[in-house]
């Protein structure tokens, strides 16, 4: 084909730098693609309200179901679970491919997407769902798919680091600091997903579905967030050489005759000399155990629409192609029988 048809689902922090992106790189998008990505549709909640100037008004509909009808891939843009997961659904029962950022989505209902895509030979696409831009998701489904992974660690809330960097460097408030998140697009549209950790939840249950070859699933991931850590504490933890940062850890238990996986999410103290206490801001940082490469880190920015926009772009040029040359996305093995261990057990 000369052109793969694109429907964007949702305009906002991320969608708005996703068109940006694909009217400015059009020529560039095209000859990596092997043919013109064209939009042909944009659902949004209000096709009144005002856009940035690059949005083609024209192309506005409140309609996503029947856009989703008409395209060859869909991108997914407006977060949360509903209305969107009959939409995604729609798309890969249809054969199209899905491109999305929706970590609550996925989280919650990876295996029933999952299915929907491998029955109908359809494609699903998610490195926006973890870390923003950072290519954690490619990483571990495609670059590290022959190694064994023994932990994934790290940083994947933008939020609730830029939240913790400002109350200890600049002295802002707790409240104060998460409106400057909402202001700059780091913030999911509720942000107590952020600030309660499950955000971070859901993205470790991704992360961890893809290291161990299972499927877990956001219920899984016991949560603490960071409602309650407060100025004094980062003052005490500076004073001992320390730093308080929302970790997501999954590792792989084998000691003790039990054998299974661990993952949780919660704030943690770290020395002040360790990789992860140098992430400022909304950067992210994920640290990769695995038996025969070693130690690797994933490092950017992990929110904010066109860091956000940059992985999003990744997938379409990967699943137009796959639209124009064959062939498919690696399908992900969950073959993997690992019970969850809990904190009690290990
Ligand atoms: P926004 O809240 O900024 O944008 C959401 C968009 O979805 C809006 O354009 C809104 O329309 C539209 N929308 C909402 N409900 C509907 C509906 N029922 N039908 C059609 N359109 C609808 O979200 P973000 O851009 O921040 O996030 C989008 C996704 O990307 C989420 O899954 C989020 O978790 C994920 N993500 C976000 C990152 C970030 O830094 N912001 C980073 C990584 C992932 P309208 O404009 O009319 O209100
Ligand atoms: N709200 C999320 C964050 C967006 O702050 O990390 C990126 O997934």
């Amino acid at each position: 084909p000369d052109a793969v048809r694109i429907a964007l689902l949702g305009c906002g922090t991320v969608g708005s730098q996703v068109v940006r992106l694909l009217r400015e790189h059009a020529d560039d998008l095209a000859a990596r693609a092997g043919a013109r990505l064209e939009l042909v549709g944009i659902a949004v909640r209000d096709t009144d309200a005002e856009r940035d100037p690059w949005v083609p008004r024209e192309l506005l509909t409140a309609d996503a179901a029947a856009l989703v009808a008409r395209a060859d891939i869909v991108v997914e843009l407006i977060g949360g679970i509903d209305p969107v997961r009959p939409l995604v659904l729609a798309a890969l029962e249809s054969g199209a491919t899905v491109v999305t950022g929706n970590k609550a989505l996925l989280a919650a209902h990876g295996p029933e997407l999952h299915g929907a895509a491998e029955r109908s030979g359809a494609d699903l696409y998610y490195e926006a769902a973890v870390a923003g831009a950072v290519p954690v998701v490619y990483g571990l489904r495609e670059s590290l798919a022959g190694d064994n992974v023994d932990a994934v660690l790290g940083i994947v809330n933008g939020t609730t680091n830029f939240i913790l960097d400002e109350m200890a460097t600049r002295g802002l408030s707790f409240d104060d600091a998460l409106a400057l998140a909402q202001e700059l697009g780091y913030a999911e549209a509720d942000p107590t997903a952020d600030v309660d950790g499950h955000d971070a939840a859901a993205k470790a249950a991704i992360l961890a579905s893809l290291a161990f070859h299972t499927r877990v699933s956001i219920d899984d991931v016991p949560v603490t967030g960071i409602r309650q850590v407060t100025a004094a504490d980062m003052a005490e933890a500076r004073e001992a050489g320390y730093v308080i940062k929302l970790l997501a850890v999954a590792r792989r238990i084998t000691d003790n005759g039990t054998r299974g996986i661990s993952v949780r999410v919660h704030p943690a103290l770290l020395p002040a000399t360790h990789p992860l206490a140098a992430v400022r801001g909304a950067f992210n940082a994920v640290v990769v155990e695995a038996e025969a490469a070693g130690r690797l880190m994933f490092y950017g920015q992990g929110a904010g629409g066109a860091p956000t926009a940059s992985a999003v772009l990744g997938d379409l040029v990967a699943a137009a192609s796959h639209k124009v040359h064959g062939g498919n996305a690696p399908r992900e093995s969950t073959y993997a029988e690992l019970p969850l261990v809990t904190d009690a057990q290990t």
